[in-house]
């Protein structure tokens, strides 16, 4: 077998000169790459082998005497970034292992292994391929370019991306014309931008994946433009404006924006109730609003915007208000119609009522559920008596309640006494109350009376008075004749 190898390495030298075989490896940046360079055959005499690089030189030289050599370049904090795993000569293969892959590693390596006369080269590409985002750290709202870099740059490669593991598709992509068109996007940076991108790097029939994680920064609740809010009529809400921790926006406001004005933002008069922080701002980046009481009329579009490293962000969001509508038909009497009513109904699918009953603990549990928007209750019945809660619904579950209370409205139709004790109990409270009412009536005829006795002195000192003044005036008259 040894022997038909080496009249076959022979044969092959003979025919051109040195055996050259080409490979091509793709690498991601940081990783390891592993350049192969392997002999078919095997000589029993031990071979000269140079690794060496287009622009580096040398990369590794074994001599026939195994005194090895390793270029200068490829030391990193006195480890060898590059070497030849030794276990592996016998069986012919000197493959160069680089650990921590840099652009600057890729290029062209040739591997040549002499056996005397018979000289065998291997040729590896070797390619790095590196994901990154200028800026490294997006600001939500601003361009971010995220590229996948391949070095040296191949012809005829074909790049795809995925985000967060599923293919994407650029939409409103801005593709730089350059050579490698195919690997820079522009993006606006919203905040689905953020996660894991993958380049899928093809070229010759090779795919190699490469992945980085891109962060977002600006507001990120809410996270998406124009959410709702919902709120019930009479309620405390929080208006959410969060931005990334760490972040510190200056000059943040908060705005309400006319109905009307569309396109062209309009500020609108705050609510009164309105209050430019809220009960959960604790950090310098939470910048939530709150509304004390939410009034029906207080729906619409609020604004909140903050300046980071210049940039101007911004969040709009929607209000929607919520309450209970109750009318007495004029046919059934002692029936009450609810309606649930919400200043926005775009994205309601559904609505539910639900019964809250409390017992004399005061537990509350839920009675019955009904669906609908209305709800066509008896005011007179005793087992309406409590709140009656209205749950809508979005496509994703539970966007929110408002709750309506029902008093009775026949007092005390609803007290069913029966048995004796009550009676009794009820007669004895009654002529309590009589007892008490009478000994007022006798405090007041007391208090009457005593007035009555003052009241005949005033009288008696005024006729002095009126004497005295008398008196008086008339020796003022004889003084002036
Ligand atoms: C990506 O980065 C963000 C922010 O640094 C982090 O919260 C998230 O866990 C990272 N994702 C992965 C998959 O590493
Ligand atoms: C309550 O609902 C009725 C019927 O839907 C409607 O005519 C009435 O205007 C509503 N009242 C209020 C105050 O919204
Ligand atoms: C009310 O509370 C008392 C004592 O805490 C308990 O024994 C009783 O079962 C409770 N009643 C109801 C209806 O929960
Ligand atoms: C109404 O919403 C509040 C706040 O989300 C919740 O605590 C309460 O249990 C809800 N009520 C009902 C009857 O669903």
């Amino acid at each position: 077998m040894q022997l038909e190898c080496f009249i076959f390495g022979v044969i092959t030298f003979l025919i051109t000169g040195a055996q050259c075989e080409e490979f091509e490896v793709l690498a991601h940046a940081g990783s390891q790459a592993v350049l192969p360079c392997k002999c078919s055959y095997s000589f029993p005499i031990t071979p000269v082998i140079i690794w060496s690089n287009a622009k580096k030189g040398t990369v590794w030289r074994k001599q026939k005497s195994g005194l090895q050599f390793w270029g200068s370049s490829w030391l990193q904090k006195g480890i060898q970034r590059a070497q030849c795993p030794h276990f592996k000569f016998e069986k012919g293969d000197y493959s160069l292992q680089i650990n921590n892959v840099q652009e600057e590693d890729g290029g062209i390596y040739t591997c040549r292994v002499e056996h005397g006369v018979l000289v065998t080269e291997t040729v590896v590409t070797l390619r790095i391929i590196k994901v990154s985002f200028v800026p490294s750290v997006a600001i939500r709202g601003e361009d971010v370019s995220i590229r996948c870099d391949v070095t040296p740059k191949p012809n005829g490669a074909t790049v795809q991306w995925m985000l967060n593991y599923s293919p994407f598709v650029p939409q409103n992509a801005v593709s730089s014309t350059s050579i490698s068109s195919q690997s820079v996007m522009f993006q606006t940076a919203r905040v689905k931008l953020a996660g894991i991108w993958t380049c899928v790097f093809s070229y010759k029939g090779k795919e190699e994946r490469v992945s980085a994680n891109l962060t977002v920064k600006g507001i990120i609740q809410p996270s998406e433009d124009n959410a709702k809010v919902y709120a019930a009529v009479g309620s405390a809400v929080t208006l959410p404006c969060v931005y990334s921790p760490g972040l510190n926006p200056a000059n943040p406001t908060w705005e309400k924006l006319k109905p009307e004005y569309i396109f062209k933002p309009v500020p609108d008069r705050l609510p009164a109730s309105f209050s430019a922080s809220s009960p959960s701002s604790q950090q310098p980046w939470d910048k939530s609003a709150s509304l004390k009481e939410v009034g029906f009329e207080d729906a619409g579009r609020y604004r909140c915007s903050g300046t980071i490293k210049g940039q101007r962000l911004s969040q709009n969001m929607q209000l929607v208000t919520a309450k209970i509508n109750s009318t007495i038909p004029s046919k059934k009497k002692g029936s009450v119609t609810l309606t649930c009513q919400l200043s926005d109904t775009s994205e309601v699918t559904d609505y539910e009522w639900v019964h809250v009953v409390y017992d004399y603990n005061g537990t509350k549990s839920i009675g019955s559920i009904q669906k609908g928007k209305t709800l066509s209750i008896s005011k007179e019945s005793e087992e309406n008596r409590g709140e009656w809660t209205c749950r809508f619904y979005g496509k994703e579950g539970i966007l929110g309640n408002v709750t309506h209370h029902i008093q009775l409205m026949g007092g005390l139709s609803g007290q069913k006494s029966s048995g004796v004790s009550r009676n009794t109990a009820a007669i004895v409270s009654l002529s309590f109350l009589l007892l008490v009412l009478l000994l007022v009536l006798a405090q007041m005829y007391k208090n009457h009376q005593r007035r009555k006795r003052i009241f005949q002195y005033p009288a008696l000192e005024t006729i002095v008075h009126t004497i005295s003044n008398e008196r008086e005036e008339r020796e003022r008259n004889r003084v002036k004749k």
